[in-house]
């Protein structure tokens, strides 16, 4: 389903591991796996405008005429810490994959992002970046760093997440309307604490058992 810019995943297989994944029952192991399982599902279908080209493959039998990928490449820049659950995924599906890192947290009272890391693959301005973030509540994260890798001079961004709060979807289209925006899910709202809702809960503290 497309909305613009937003791309929500309805898929059955990706649908069945995010209801699994909000199981407040979940166990850390079999959350983290899903995540890099949705995430993997994912990848495949924000990839698949991908530029190819046309190759001759010798087989064992005769030539072949071929697709093979063209033009950029792609970096992941997970947003961490809980994209990083989501690099696993990706890597197994597009082996070659650079990945950058960029650190932000929410200020739990302010709910501001703070950006406290960022390192980044030399020839990034060359790539298509995908940011990988599991949450999309108020959207002040994902903004931030897509805003930080703009500055860069980075023009070819989207920004992949599981569960997006239709706040968050708002805010992200206005400050960077060039950007698609891929969600495994489109929840209801966030609550006074600007958690989603119903969500999954802390998709840091769930993947790295820090809660
Ligand atoms: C979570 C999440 C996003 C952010 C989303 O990270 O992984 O980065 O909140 O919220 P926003 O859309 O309102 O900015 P958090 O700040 O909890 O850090 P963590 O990944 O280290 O747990
Ligand atoms: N960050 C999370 O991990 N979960 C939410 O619901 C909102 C922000």
């Amino acid at each position: 389903m497309a909305d613009d810019n937003v791309f929500v995943f309805d898929h059955p297989l990706i649908q069945h591991k995010v209801a699994l994944l909000r199981d407040k029952n979940t166990s850390t192991k079999e959350f983290r796996e899903l995540v890099e399982e949705i995430a993997m599902l994912m990848a495949y279908e924000v990839t698949k405008d991908l530029p190819v080209e046309d190759v001759d493959i010798d087989t064992p039998v005769a030539t072949a005429h071929c697709k093979m990928l063209s033009g950029k490449s792609i970096a992941i820049v997970p947003i961490l810490r809980a994209g990083l659950g989501m690099v696993d995924g990706i890597v197994k599906l597009i082996p070659n994959v650079k990945v950058g890192h960029i650190g932000l947290y929410r200020d739990p009272v302010t709910i501001e992002p703070h950006t406290y890391y960022c390192k980044l693959p030399e020839d990034i301005n060359e790539r298509e970046v995908i940011i990988l973030d599991p949450m999309l509540a108020t959207g002040g994260s994902a903004s931030a760093a897509i805003g930080y890798l703009k500055e860069k001079g980075i023009d070819s961004i989207k920004f992949m997440c599981l569960i997006a709060a239709p706040e968050g979807i708002e805010r992200l289209t206005k400050d960077h309307p060039d950007v698609k925006i891929y969600c495994a899910a489109k929840d209801e709202r966030l609550n006074d604490h600007s958690y989603i809702v119903p969500g999954l809960g802390d998709a840091g503290d769930r993947i790295f058992g820090t809660n």
